[in-house]
């Protein structure tokens, strides 16, 4: 970055830099950075080091969500489903809502859905090995979590291609021409249509979690249409694309290092210490942020009451104050104490499901593939919340033995 100051709210500064020395220096010399107002947008403070950042999470009473929790949000002034939807809720409104929502996320729920995740993870990377070449973005991530959200919440499969499209241009975009009226519409599009879905969950309820929000109170008092459509949304918002990145992040990772990829196959290491690894690596959320309820005294400064403070774990995670060689990609890292699912009160609630994922996708790679490369030029997204990749073509190498034993076990109805 020669030294220069880029501004962490311009999407384009993620996709024109590595910002690797810049976060080293603001970690050693400047721990609590101000990003000074650019044109009609104002200042916000930005933190880097991993102790700070699980300090401020754990701080709900000094930092709050309810202003917003990301920098499109908190630059705005706020969101408007603060008090309603659980990642911009704080206090006692916030636990019993969690604790609504976490009915779906029983372990009965998730033991299903983690089955069906391993049967789809299975079909669709089987396929894509036994072809040659796939863009794994397109053909397989895309595929993944939208159908285990989708699960959860009970949406139809009918619907699901259309959830996805909308899901994609609501965060981020994938070329910089996305502009902020798309996101708008794609937004109200999600909104209207589980508005739709509540309605016919009240009459008629089933086991999934858009049924378990529309006939459950808090206090004694039903959670009304926005409650219900704006956690849905939350859900489908908070779990697809991240995971998504994740999984992406993933492949390409290993696709360049061979080293790391044969342990994996090899089954020298676990997959849980690698799915926490994939995660550090990638931290597809690159901030998340609060708004100061009061005057905080750090570093020798004072952040004001009413300022934005962002935490960053695309810097926390490579913080050499915590990781062993923290630019170094181990699949045996231990311990691996990543703040890729955030801290504290608001900790992801997806965070369980978000490993089965990846789990099965690496589980599968490895069943199915001896090994993979990259088979053509991969595209980024443009985004200052989300970091990944939406293009990724790759070549497999297919593991015979392993796709035979698939065949076999799939026509024996395993
Ligand atoms: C919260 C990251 C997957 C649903 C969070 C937070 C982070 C995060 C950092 C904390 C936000 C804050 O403190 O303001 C991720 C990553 C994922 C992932 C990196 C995938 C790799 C999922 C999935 C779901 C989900 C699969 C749903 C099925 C949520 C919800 C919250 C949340 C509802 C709000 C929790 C609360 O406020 O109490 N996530 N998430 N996430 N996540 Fe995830």
């Amino acid at each position: 970055m020669n030294g220069e100051i880029p501004d962490l709210a311009d999407p384009r500064t993620f996709a024109e830099h590595d910002l690797g020395d810049f976060w080293r220096r603001l970690r050693a010399e400047e721990p609590l950075h101000w990003q000074p107002p650019r044109g009609d947008r104002s200042g916000f403070w930005v933190l880097s080091r991993h102790a700070d950042i699980m300090a401020v999470y754990r701080d709900d009473e000094q930092f709050s969500s309810e202003r917003g929790n990301v920098l499109v949000t908190l630059l705005a002034g706020g969101d408007s489903a603060a008090g309603r939807m659980l990642a911009v809720t704080d206090g006692p409104r916030h636990q019993k809502l969690r604790k609504v929502l976490l009915k779906a996320f029983s372990p009965r729920a998730l033991s299903r859905i983690s089955e069906r995740v391993r049967d789809n993870t299975r079909r669709l990377v089987s396929a894509a090995v036994e072809g040659g070449e796939c863009d794994f973005a397109a053909e397989i991530a895309s595929r993944i979590p939208m159908a285990t959200i989708s699960d959860l919440l009970g949406v139809p499969e009918s619907d699901r291609d259309f959830l996805l499209q909308q899901t994609k241009s609501a965060l981020s975009s994938d070329d910089a021409d996305g502009t902020d009226l798309d996101s708008v519409l794609a937004r109200n599009e999600i909104l209207l249509y589980f508005g739709e879905q509540c309605e016919q969950r009240r009459r008629n309820p089933g086991d999934d979690v858009i049924s378990v929000l529309a006939t459950s109170s808090i206090d004694g008092e039903p959670l009304s249409e926005d409650d219900v459509v704006l956690n849905c949304y939350s859900l489908i918002i908070g779990g697809d694309e991240t995971s998504r990145l994740t999984m992406i992040d993933a492949v390409r990772t290993f696709a360049d290092r061979e080293d790391q990829w044969r342990r994996v196959k090899d089954h020298q290491v676990d997959l849980d210490p690698v799915v926490d690894e994939v995660l550090r690596w990638a931290s597809p959320t690159m901030h998340f942020g609060r708004r100061a309820v009061r005057d905080v005294e750090l570093h020798g400064r004072t952040i004001r009451a009413g300022d934005v403070v962002t935490l960053w774990h695309s810097s926390a995670n490579r913080d050499e104050r915590v990781f062993a060689e923290p630019e170094v990609f181990d699949v045996a890292r231990s311990p691996n104490k990543h703040l890729a699912f955030g801290y504290g009160p608001h900790y992801c609630l997806g965070a369980y499901l978000a490993k089965v994922e990846v789990a099965e996708v690496l589980s599968a790679l490895r069943d199915f593939a001896t090994g993979f490369e990259l088979a053509g030029p991969v595209q980024r997204i443009h985004s200052n919340f989300l970091t990944g990749i939406s293009s990724l073509p790759v070549r497999f190498a297919p593991d015979a033995a392993g796709l035979e034993r698939h065949r076999a076990a799939r026509s024996a109805g395993v």
